[in-house]
């Protein structure tokens, strides 16, 4: 890391800029070309300017613009509009019924914050051959829209990667759209990723997705990340694959194939001798998930479709009327409802949502910990939804609801029954973790309110506590649920 990082604030300041409509962002795009960054969810950009690994002097926010967010299933395959959350692409049932690999992906993505807050669009635009999406993708064959000046072109997912942090997209071009074509009868897709901890990018992954008939491989498409410069196929795998009868010594064969096929390098994750090593063995794991699902998956016509499709993707409403322009080192007023109370603020647009609220709210309850994105200790509720606070832009939380953990408590300042649950159980030592923790599994609550041990352990993947170790603090989560028979 650069030494002179500091990653409490944003050092560098720049033009701030929420287009009204998709037209307005690719003029702006246009206008200012290079010098501008484009924002969806921000977990790479606002991480890559704390690091001054970049410094625009124009941010593009387009988080809030309509008609980019969502899931549409059509006899055809599915749309992903490119503002989706990770998280939303992973709970939708669809997804996880016929495009699993993808669901399966999701899943396997950084902490829940990370998964609620970034975007398929940005994993798919950063260009990392670590991004988890994108070996699911390459291996449903994704095609995807990019916009631009000159109006709309289609590519196949595999001529957009081009090398590390490199894709084909233009300057003064957005993606708009990922379709994913609708799988064949007999087919079944899986992921598999191997990493130093559970929320972390990659040492190693692969997707793969096989057409099965009977005891028959009838086609096959096998992609890996993190083990070449851009997310890659293994072709002479797909090809030894083709046509074969399924057996766990073909799979380890392929496995050889691929792992004489990929091109890795030593970096701070892992070694090129590690990864060629254990692609063999994760082309196996993925190829026979991929094998028994596509014997027994459910095919998309026989999955309960739901009226209205799952397209949420929290926080991206509030349309503008016209494009929003603050320039640096000037500030814009903004509102923020936190824990039912109204503020108006002028923030500049560097101004960090978690430095409003402790430093200008005397909100202490959220903590600064790492400020990029890894221990959790900054988690708030946006609307509702968990989001880190060290990654949010203020200026782009104008109008939204915070909540933080100084809210959970009743009006007469009587604790949750899940901060009462902390305390049963000890489930602190020096506190600095807590209230990220307990923003995060009171969410939980809402959404499973009997978690299992593995829920509450998913959940909090991204929430690090360096003195209590989690057994208590899993259990308190689990005495706080609802009662269940387990
Ligand atoms: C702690 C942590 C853990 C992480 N773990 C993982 C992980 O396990 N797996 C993984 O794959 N990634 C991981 N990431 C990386 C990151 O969260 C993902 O890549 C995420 O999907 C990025 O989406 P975003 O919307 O936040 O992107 P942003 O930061 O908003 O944008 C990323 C890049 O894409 C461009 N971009 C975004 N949307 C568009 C668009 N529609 N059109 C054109 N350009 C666009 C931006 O200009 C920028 O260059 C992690 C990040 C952090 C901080
Ligand atoms: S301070 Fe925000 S995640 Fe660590
Ligand atoms: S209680 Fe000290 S960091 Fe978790």
């Amino acid at each position: 890391m650069n030494q002179m990082t500091n990653s409490h604030i944003l050092v560098n300041e720049f033009d701030y800029l929420e287009p009204a409509s998709l037209d307005e962002a690719i003029a702006l795009l246009k206008q200012y070309g290079d010098r501008a960054q484009v924002a969806a969810g921000g977990t790479n950009l606002v991480i890559w300017m704390k690091m001054e690994q970049c410094a625009p002097a124009y941010v593009i926010n387009v988080g809030k613009l309509p008609g980019l967010t969502g899931l549409s299933f059509q006899d055809e395959g599915l749309r992903v509009g490119p503002l989706t959350t990770i998280r939303a692409l992973r709970n939708a049932p669809r997804v996880q019924a016929t495009y699993t690999g993808l669901a399966e992906a999701c899943a396997a993505f950084g902490s829940a914050q990370i998964q609620m807050m970034g975007t398929v669009g940005g994993n798919v635009c950063n260009g990392s051959p670590a991004s988890d999406t994108v070996p699911a993708l390459l291996a449903f064959d994704a095609q995807l829209t990019l916009t631009g000046p000159a109006g709309k072109r289609n590519l196949p997912i595999a001529d957009f990667l081009l090398g590390p942090g490199q894709t084909a997209l233009q300057p003064d071009e957005l993606l708009t759209g990922i379709h994913l074509p609708q799988p064949q009868p007999g087919t079944g897709s899986a992921f598999v990723k191997i990493s130093r901890v559970a929320a972390d990018l990659a040492k190693a992954s692969a997707a793969a997705v096989i057409v099965r008939r009977g005891d028959e491989i009838v086609a096959c498409r096998l992609a890996f990340g993190s083990v070449s410069p851009t997310v890659l196929r293994a072709h002479r795998a797909e090809q030894l694959l083709a046509g074969q009868t399924f057996s766990a010594e073909l799979a380890l064969e392929a496995g050889q194939v691929a792992s004489e096929e990929v091109t890795p390098i030593d970096d701070v994750r892992s070694t090129a001798r590690y990864r060629r090593q254990v692609i063999r063995a994760l082309t196996h794991d993925v190829l026979q998930l991929a094998w028994e699902r596509a014997g027994s998956q459910a095919q998309d016509s026989e999955v309960e479709k739901p009226k209205t499709p799952p397209t949420t993707a929290p926080g991206h409403q509030g349309v503008l009327a016209k494009t929003l322009h603050v320039a640096h080192g000037e500030t814009h007023e903004i509102e923020l409802t936190v824990n039912g109370r109204r503020h108006r603020l002028a923030v500049r647009p560097n101004e960090l949502l978690l430095n409003v609220l402790r430093e200008r709210l005397g909100l202490t309850g959220s903590k600064y910990g790492c400020g990029l994105g890894e221990c959790g200790a900054c988690t708030v509720h946006l609307d509702g939804q968990p989001a880190l606070a060290c990654l949010v832009l203020a200026v782009a939380a104008d109008g939204r609801e915070v909540l933080t953990v100084e809210g959970l408590q009743g009006p007469n300042g009587e604790l949750s029954p899940l901060q009462q649950a902390f305390i049963e159980h000890n489930a602190f030592q020096c506190g600095y973790c807590t209230p990220g923790m307990l923003m995060m599994t009171q969410k939980l609550l809402e959404e499973i309110p009997a978690p299992s041990e593995d829920d509450v352990r998913d959940y909090l993947k991204g929430n690090r506590c360096r003195c209590t170790g989690f057994a208590s603090i899993v259990r308190a989560v689990l005495s706080a649920g609802r009662p269940v028979d387990r």
